[in-house]
C-alpha cells in the first residue's frame, strides 16, 4: 500500500527519514510552504537530527531522496490532493491541523483507506505502541493516532508502576523542547506564555499528556494531571512524575520493577532503563519512547515515588508512528 506525508515540517520530515529507513514505500507528500529545493534541503539537513545519509534535491513536482523520486503538492486545497492519483492506501497526517475527525474526510473521498494522525483526534483510537496496541483491528480501523510524544514516554512508565504498586494518584511535569508553536523571540499570540521568546526562557504551558494516558488505563481517570515546561534545549526531553502508590516500596523495588519491563514483553524496545549519569543530548536519536533514569529515581515515606525518564520527542515519537503504519500495511497486505 502506497504511503503519503501530509504536511513536512518537524514529524513530517522526521517520518520520512524512519519510513525510508525501513522500507517503506512513500510515494506523495504535499507540504504548502516551500519551494521543492528548500524541502529538499530541510530533509537532507537537520538542526537537531543531522545529516541524512542520502543527497535529497527538489525539482518541480517532485523530491529526490537519494534514488527515489517522492511526488509534491503544495496545496492547502483538500480537494486538490493527488492521493488517487499516485495510488495513496495511507495517509500519514503530520499537518497538526486535524483536531477534529471531520477533517479527515478529504483523505477519503481521494481513495485513501487508513490515516494515522501525529497528533491525538477527540474518538480516535489513541494507541501507545507496547502499551495498548495489542488486539487492535488495524485492517479495520481507518484512524488511528500515535498519542502525543509525551504520552509515549509516560504511559509505559504509569503501565508498569500501576500494574506493580498500584497508582492512587500522580502529577507529571515534562521538560520538553520548544517546538514551532512557540516563537524564537517574543511575539504576539493568543497563548501569553508561548508569545514569548523560546530561546530565552523556561515556559510553564499546558499539556494534556497525563489525562491522555487515563484514556488507556481508565481506573486513573481524575487521578493523574500534567504540565509541561519547555526549556530551550534542543534535543531530548524528560518526564518528572510524581505518584502516590497503594502500598510501602523502596527505590529498589521501583527500579527493579521497570528494569524488568524494559528486558521482556510488550515494552521491550519501546522502554529503557539506564544506569549511567547522562544528560538529555545523549537521548537525541534514540529512537525509544522513554528511558528511565535510574539514579533519579526516588522514594519518600514509603509510598510517594518520583521517577524521570527521557524521550526524543521528535525522533522516538517518529518511530512510534512508523510501528504503527508497519501495523496498518501488515493487517491491510
Ligand atoms: N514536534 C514534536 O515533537 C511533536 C511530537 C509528537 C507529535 N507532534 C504533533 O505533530 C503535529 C505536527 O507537529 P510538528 O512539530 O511537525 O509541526 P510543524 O513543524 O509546524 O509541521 C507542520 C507542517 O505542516 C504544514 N501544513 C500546515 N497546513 C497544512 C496542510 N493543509 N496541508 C499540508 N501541510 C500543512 C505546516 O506548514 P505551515 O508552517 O505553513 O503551517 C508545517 O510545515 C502537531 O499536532 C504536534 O502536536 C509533534
Amino acid at each position: 500500500m502506497n504511503l503519503a506525508i501530509q504536511g513536512l515540517g518537524r514529524m513530517g520530515r522526521l517520518f520520512l527519514r524512519t519510513a525510508l529507513q525501513r522500507g517503506l514505500p512513500v510515494v506523495a507528500i504535499n507540504e504548502p510552504k516551500g519551494d521543492p529545493d528548500t524541502l529538499a534541503l530541510g530533509i537532507e539537513f537537520d538542526s537537531v537530527h543531522g545529516r541524512y545519509e542520502r543527497p535529497c534535491r527538489g525539482e518541480p513536482g517532485a523530491l529526490w531522496v537519494g534514488d527515489r523520486r517522492i511526488a509534491l503538492t503544495q496545496t492547502t486545497d483538500a480537494a486538490a490532493l493527488p492521493w488517487r492519483q499516485h495510488e495513496v492506501g495511507l495517509v500519514v497526517e503530520c499537518s497538526g491541523k486535524v483536531k477534529k475527525q471531520d477533517g479527515l474526510q478529504p483523505h477519503f473521498a481521494h481513495g485513501v483507506r487508513a490515516v494515522v494522525v501525529s497528533n491525538p483526534v477527540p474518538g480516535v483510537p489513541n494507541l501507545v505502541v507496547g502499551v495498548n496496541d495489542r488486539g487492535v483491528d488495524f485492517a479495520r480501523e481507518p484512524v488511528i493516532t500515535a498519542a502525543s510524544c509525551t504520552t509515549n514516554c509516560l504511559a509505559p512508565l504509569v503501565r508498569v508502576l500501576h500494574d506493580g504498586l498500584g497508582i492512587e494518584r500522580g502529577v507529571v511535569t515534562t521538560i520538553h523542547d520548544p517546538t514551532n508553536t512557540q516563537g524564537v523571540v517574543d511575539r504576539a499570540d493568543t497563548d501569553p506564555r508561548r508569545a514569548r521568546s523560546a530561546l530565552l526562557n523556561l515556559i510553564p504551558t499546558t499539556t494534556n499528556s497525563a489525562t491522555a494516558v487515563t484514556l488507556i488505563v481508565p481506573e486513573l481517570r481524575g487521578k493523574l494531571d500534567s504540565i509541561a515546561v519547555r526549556a530551550p534545549v534542543l534535543n531530548a526531553s524528560l518526564t518528572d512524575c510524581a505518584f502516590h502508590v497503594s502500598r510501602p516500596t523502596t527505590v529498589d523495588e521501583v527500579n527493579g520493577l521497570l528494569r524488568a519491563a524494559s528486558e521482556q514483553g510488550p515494552l521491550r524496545g519501546i522502554l529503557g532503563y539506564e544506569t549511567r549519569p547522562l544528560v538529555s543530548s545523549d537521548f537525541a536519536r534514540d529512537p525509544r519512547s522513554a528511558i528511565v533514569d535510574a539514579l533519579c529515581t526516588r522514594v519518600v515515606d514509603g509510598r510517594l515515588v518520583k521517577v524521570m525518564a527521557w524521550y526524543d520527542n521528535e525522533w522516538g515519537y517518529c518511530n512510534r508512528m512508523a510501528d504503527l503504519v508497519q501495523q496498518v500495511l501488515r493487517a491491510r497486505a
